[in-house]
């Protein structure tokens, strides 16, 4: 290892808000049918949820999912989803190019939620539809007894309203690709139209409008400020969406490998921006609140392997009218993560932590099949990708206070964003309960890094009771290495071993690796 980098200086950020660790469910592909829902399935529960897949989904510490979509929800019609299944309509869905059966609709989905002990961030349709259809799933998910909406729910076997709190005010509404796109002026007067009367409906309810779908559309910047001046008085959020993948991945040139470890600096520059616009937003309108972030599509997709699935699909079709079926939950975007996959969504976690003053909260796209942590054969076993081991350790582990540390180490250099820290790292600390979480990923393609965290500056830690309770690694020699269904195992976190001296941990990450050591 090069010489050793030492972290004793920390900045307190914020508290951790529980949402940070929450994932993301759209009926796209084998999301939800063949994913969380298979009824045929040895382990169904009495709503066909496979309880498989749901004991993986508690086990990597999910606390709220954003639903149903995506790209989906700009020409979804929610009340398909309720009543009785078989009565249900099917119909054509324009986003994937599905056939969408409504077997699960918010009904379900609430059912589900409560199993998997998460709470429910539902998004509205903003593309086929508007005000009059938001209102009506408010008050159909929401509403207290004895209003017809809301009977219905009741009809339909919900007594109790829902309390759902955090609602999307449609999805990703600047991109060409999304059903009933628009302009930021365009998206502006809707939201702030139908948010306003959302919340004469509630008054507490967190709306969030849609930000851009990446740093790179031409839109970006000019959109926030846009929306967010014009509505800001009922937002609490705007989202922001990223995804991240080395674009050398198939010939396994170092190039793409070395810029893909650094894709965090691109998310840390786009929270910075989002962050001012919503400042702006505060300050044209003369007000106090600050909006939120909520960072809820974040991930590595490859996306390059998409774009060739969705020109195939294209080719096959013929021109003009096309009159065969759509397919049922076909395989799309069932992407098979690697090692160093893990070790970038690691670090994209380390940079939600240590903005999470900004980002209130975040969903890590998908959850089950679809770009997901977790995988789910059909009629099979469910499995763990390389990527959930980092996010459910920070969800699981992160309590507390964030702390971001001062890190002046080596470096290594990339094309895009010049020189870059090859260690990352984040602590959190709870100090009522003692338990605290070192997060550190050495980015570093080409060299190991000993790095020693000092944490006896934090508020409460004694030197002399400090003890690591838990250390473990995700490395492999092969950064490309997977898990499949038939090696569920081959990349695993392993022990991590690490030295202590006083409040002092010291430990050896290898290039490109992962690690977490919780202490008291
Ligand atoms: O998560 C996959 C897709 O990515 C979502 O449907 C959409 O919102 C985004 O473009």
């Amino acid at each position: 290892p090069q010489p050793n980098t030492t972290i004793s200086s920390f900045t307190p950020v914020a508290d951790v808000p529980r949402r940070l660790f929450g994932s993301f469910v759209e009926q796209l592909g084998r999301g939800v049918y063949g994913g969380i829902y298979e009824p045929t399935h040895p382990t169904a529960d009495e709503f066909g949820f496979r309880t498989d897949v749901l004991d993986l989904v508690k086990e990597l510490g999910v606390t709220c999912v954003r639903y149903p979509g995506g790209n989906i929800v700009s020409n979804y019609r929610w009340e398909d989803g309720t009543g009785p299944r078989e009565q249900r309509p099917v119909r054509r869905e324009l986003a994937w190019h599905q056939t969408e059966t409504n077997e699960v609709g918010i009904d379900d989905f609430y059912h589900w939620s409560k199993k998997a002990g998460t709470e429910i961030m539902l998004a509205v349709n903003m593309g086929t539809r508007g005000l009059q259809e938001a209102l009506d799933e408010l008050e159909y998910v929401n509403g207290a007894p004895g209003t017809t909406i809301a009977d219905r729910r009741v009809a339909n076997g919900i007594p109790e309203p829902m309390n759902i709190a955090m609602w999307c005010i449609g999805n990703e509404m600047d991109g060409p690709w999304q059903v009933g796109h628009m302009t930021p002026e365009e998206y502006a007067s809707r939201v702030e139209k139908v948010a306003h009367a959302m919340k004469l409906a509630e008054s507490g309810l967190e709306l969030v409008a849609c930000g851009s779908s990446s740093a790179q559309m031409p839109t970006f910047g000019t959109w926030e400020k846009t929306v967010l001046t014009r509505a800001y008085e009922y937002l609490s959020f705007v989202s922001a969406h990223a995804y991240y993948h080395d674009h050398d991945h198939e010939s396994h040139k170092p190039e793409g490998m070395r810029e893909f470890l650094a894709s965090s600096e691109d998310m840390k520059q786009f929270i910075a921006t989002v962050a001012s616009c919503a400042d702006y937003a505060r300050e044209a309108n003369h007000g106090s609140k600050d909006i939120a972030i909520s960072f809820d599509e974040w991930g590595v997709w490859y996306q390059d392997i998409w774009q060739k699935q969705e020109a195939e699909w294209k080719a096959a079709e013929t021109e003009g009218l096309h009159t065969e079926p759509w397919p049922k939950a076909p395989h799309l975007l069932e992407d098979v993560y690697t090692a160093s996959d893990a070790v970038v969504e690691g670090s994209l976690m380390i940079t939600l932590l240590k903005h999470c003053d900004r980002v209130r909260s975040a969903s890590r796209a998908q959850l089950v099949n679809v770009i997901a942590p977790i995988m789910a054969e059909d009629n099979g076993p469910a499995w763990r990708q390389t990527i959930f081991y980092p996010f459910a350790e920070a969800a699981n582990h992160a309590h507390g206070v964030a702390y971001a540390p001062a890190i002046d180490g080596p470096t290594f250099h990339t094309e895009t964003y010049g020189d870059v820290q090859a260690l990352e790292a984040v602590v959190t600390w709870d100090e009522e309960t003692r338990e605290g979480l070192i997060l550190a990923v050495n980015r570093d393609p080409d060299a190991a890094h000993e790095l020693s965290v000092d944490v006896s500056g934090l508020p409460g830690v004694d030197a002399t009771r400090f003890a690591v309770t838990h250390a473990e690694m995700l490395h492999d020699d092969d950064p490309y290495r997977r898990n499949s269904a038939e090696k569920p195992d081959a990349v695993v976190p392993q022990v991590l071993n690490v030295s202590v001296d006083g409040a002092v941990a010291s430990y050896v990450l290898p290039e490109i690796s992962w690690s977490a050591v919780r202490f008291t």
